[in-house]
């Protein structure tokens, strides 16, 4: 099997679970050396080791992607531990309060959800610039189809998701001619603990709702959003900036 990322550097924001584990993952079985950053360092040794026992390299960074000094870390570990960096994907993110209008809408929990979704994309893409420069390497940013869609109940997600797919746009514009490509994804529903806490699986009215919205008529499982990242972050992709791509089911086209 040919590896297109052998001797590349992957940092994967988020990766303790979901989609981030699932791209970590992908980028080492391309070949790519892996940085895995979160929150909780149990559930990141597991991403590391499942990247060992498959052959792979990867190591950790215990990383809140809200906070400055943490981020400026992982990129110090990331250059001490690989040497480069080449990909970066600001997978983190969370749901923040769900079913919730906004004049009920907590002001911390607005907070905290841009400061993680948004805030987080731009102080991780503000310190890795430098070596992606350096590289002519690519960005993804997780976006979501909250992104490119408005919806019900969750104001702080949609306000954030959105605001990545204008950083997208603004950071391909700038570091074009630096050869430095930028893109995000919009999956749609994923299967991943993120959907259970937000209520989107277990209560059969909402789950049957939610399924019906898509089109191919079923969930999206991680691995199918690692795929769309792996391809932007490659040479397939040479060509391709400053877009989100949809990976939905077809849940944005009607
Ligand atoms: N699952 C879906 O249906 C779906 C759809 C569209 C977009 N997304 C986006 O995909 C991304 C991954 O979510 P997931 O579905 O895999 O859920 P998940 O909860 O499994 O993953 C979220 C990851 O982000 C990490 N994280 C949260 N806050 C962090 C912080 N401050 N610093 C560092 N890491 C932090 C978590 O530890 C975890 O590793 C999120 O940005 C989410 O908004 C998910």
């Amino acid at each position: 099997m040919t590896k297109p990322f052998t001797g590349q550097v992957a940092l994967v924001t988020g990766a303790s679970s979901g989609i981030g584990r699932a791209t970590a993952q992908a980028f080492a079985k391309g070949g790519a050396k892996v940085v895995v950053a979160a929150r909780r360092p149990e559930q990141c040794e597991e991403t590391v080791d499942l990247i060992r026992s498959a052959g792979g390299e990867a190591i950790f960074c215990k990383t809140d992607v809200a906070k400055p000094a943490e981020v400026k870390t992982m990129i110090e570990t990331t250059i001490a531990g690989f040497g480069a960096l080449n990909f970066l994907f600001n997978n983190a993110g969370v749901e923040g309060t769900t079913f919730t209008p906004i004049e009920d809408y907590a002001e911390d929990d607005w907070a905290q959800v841009i400061a993680i979704n948004l805030t987080g994309v731009f102080l991780c893409t503000k310190y890795a610039m430098p070596h992606l420069v350096r590289t002519k390497g690519a960005i993804v940013n997780m976006a979501s189809i909250a992104g490119l869609s408005g919806g019900r109940m969750g104001a702080a997600y949609y306000a954030s998701k959105h605001g990545v797919v204008g950083l997208t746009k603004s950071t391909a514009i700038e570091y074009a001619d630096k050869g430095v490509r930028v893109n995000a994804v919009a999956p749609a529903v994923i299967k991943t603990p993120m959907i259970e806490r937000a209520d989107l699986v277990g209560n059969d009215e909402i789950e049957q709702k939610m399924l019906s919205l898509h089109p191919l008529g079923r969930f999206g499982v991680p691995e199918e959003v690692a795929n769309a990242v792996t391809w932007l972050c490659s040479e397939q992709a040479s060509f391709v900036t400053g877009h989100t791509l949809p990976v939905d089911g077809g849940f944005l086209v009607p």
